[in-house]
């Protein structure tokens, strides 16, 4: 179809035309942050999800590495300051922005996220934005408004930033109220304020975590985590290749453990992918049965074991109804859950899980954790875990099953088995581990995610 257009609309399409290609340095980035923010904020994507499988993504693809990092760098920026950002910016809205505004929200998020938090020079955030605006059908008609917020966010807003409480303020209500509730208020000023930071990246290697850190110009963890402050492209580092090691957090590294001496007894992973435990278990010498519902997510496991060279056996199954031919000696159940203790490195999670989701996953670990019970041999050993800071995910649901079946009792977790944290484990020999936790010299490099874990012995039933 043939489209008309006036001598002025010509003119300004030019013109637009003519800017498009001089903020082509900045402008992609700015629009693949506007889109994965979209995808979080209004879809309900995951972040993860969105980076591999959303418009935004796709547009990534053709992206050079530098615009696709720096994206990544304000989504992750936004989301983690996102109760300080909406803040400011309603600070300088008179009245809520319409539905027909489009991504107008996500692109004023998305440039004072740079103008507070990311140090860009203000003229590039605000016209990259401003040009955005009225690249967009629907936002375009506000293209004055942004301009207008985002000179006021940059000259103000540095003020208005000083006087918040980031950590509060960026905690969504429902978990806010939750963690002064369960652990009091200082202690969920200190969770909140130590989700703010991005987690340094943990690698658990088969063997000599001193040797590995200087190869890595990383710091050796006890017993067996090498921690790097920024590590670049995971798949470059040394030892990718030749699978001396695999990502988990120093945390997550500490459930596989508790099953103490391992070699030769036969070891059921349930809710396994992508493996993280299950290569614990085999480095320790387990023939290990990884079960996971997800077959996506077993391939990855696969995929991670070849690397690793090491044999599992895989089983595709509901954990919660899958039942062996024999009984095993132990059982690792990391249950499926909210994450809540991982918001240092996932933390669109705050945004898109919610009290409902809790009730919702809290029924699955029941069901899983009573299966479990049943495909051990009398005397065997169950740890139960999950990356969760709610205690509906972790200590309650080990105080009901106690309640309902007499055969099954606590084995306490020791200091030692722990870094020595003896903090970490509660009056009733459960592990807790908070995210502020693990304070090492350099601040980038403290924290750890916040864990919860239970060692419990099979009796006779
Ligand atoms: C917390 S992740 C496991 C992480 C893994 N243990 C590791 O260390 O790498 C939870 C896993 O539970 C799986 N899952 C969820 N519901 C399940 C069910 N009913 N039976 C088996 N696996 C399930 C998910 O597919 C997911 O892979």
């Amino acid at each position: 179809m043939e489209t008309l257009l006036t001598a002025n609309q010509a003119s300004h399409q030019s013109r637009e035309a003519r800017k498009t290609r001089d903020y082509g340095v900045g402008l992609p980035a700015r629009r693949a942050a506007v889109g994965l923010l979209t995808a979080i904020l209004v879809k309900g994507q995951p972040l993860d999800d969105a980076l591999v499988n959303s418009p935004a993504s796709r547009e990534m693809l053709s992206m050079a590495e530098r615009d696709r990092g720096l994206a990544r760098a304000i989504v992750s920026t936004a989301i983690r300051h996102k109760g300080q950002l909406d803040a400011v910016l309603d600070a300088f809205i008179d009245k809520p922005l319409p539905k027909s505004s489009g991504p107008l929200r996500e692109i004023l998020l998305v440039a004072a996220c740079q103008l507070l938090f990311l140090n860009t020079p203000a003229h590039a955030a605000i016209d990259l934005a401003v040009h955005q605006a009225k690249q967009d059908r629907n936002a375009r008609h506000f293209d004055r408004l942004a301009n207008a917020v985002l000179r006021r966010v940059a000259s103000e807003g540095p003020a208005l930033v000083k006087e918040q409480n980031g950590p509060r303020l960026n905690t969504p209500a429902w978990l806010w109220e939750r963690w002064v509730k369960i652990y009091g208020e200082g202690t969920a000023q200190r969770i909140a304020q130590a989700n703010m930071a991005a987690a340094a990246l943990d690698l658990t290697v088969k063997q000599d975590p001193a040797a590995w850190a200087r190869r890595l110009n990383g710091i050796a963890l006890d017993p067996g985590s090498v921690r790097l402050s920024s590590p670049g492209r995971i798949e470059g580092l040394e030892g990718y290749d030749e699978g001396g090691w695999w990502v988990q957090d120093a945390a997550a590294a500490l459930p596989a453990r508790l099953l103490g001496a391992i070699a030769d007894k036969h070891v059921a992973d349930l809710c396994a992918a992508p493996g993280g435990k299950s290569a614990q278990l085999a480095v320790a010498g387990a023939r290990v049965t990884c079960v996971d519902s997800s077959k996506r997510r077993l391939v990855r496991l696969n995929e991670n074991m070849a690397r690793l060279d090491m044999d599992v056996t895989t089983v595709v199954a509901d954990a919660a109804k899958w039942t062996p031919d024999e009984p095993f000696d132990a059982v690792l159940l990391d249950a499926p859950c909210s994450g809540t203790g991982t918001l240092r490195r996932h933390p669109d999670i705050a945004h898109l899980k919610g009290p409902k989701d809790l009730k919702k996953l809290a029924a699955l670990q029941e069901r899983l954790l009573r299966h479990a019970i049943t495909i051990l041999r009398p005397g065997g050993v169950l740890v139960y875990c999950t990356c969760s800071l709610e205690p509906e995910e972790g200590e309650m649901q080990i105080e009901r099953l106690l309640d309902d079946f007499a055969h099954i009792s606590i084995d306490p977790i020791r200091p030692d088995e722990v870094f020595g944290h003896g903090g970490w484990i509660n009056g009733q020999g459960f592990l807790r581990t908070l995210p502020y936790d693990l304070v090492i010299d350099a601040h980038e490099s403290s924290g750890i995610d916040g864990f919860f874990a239970a060692r419990l012995i099979i009796g006779q039933a």
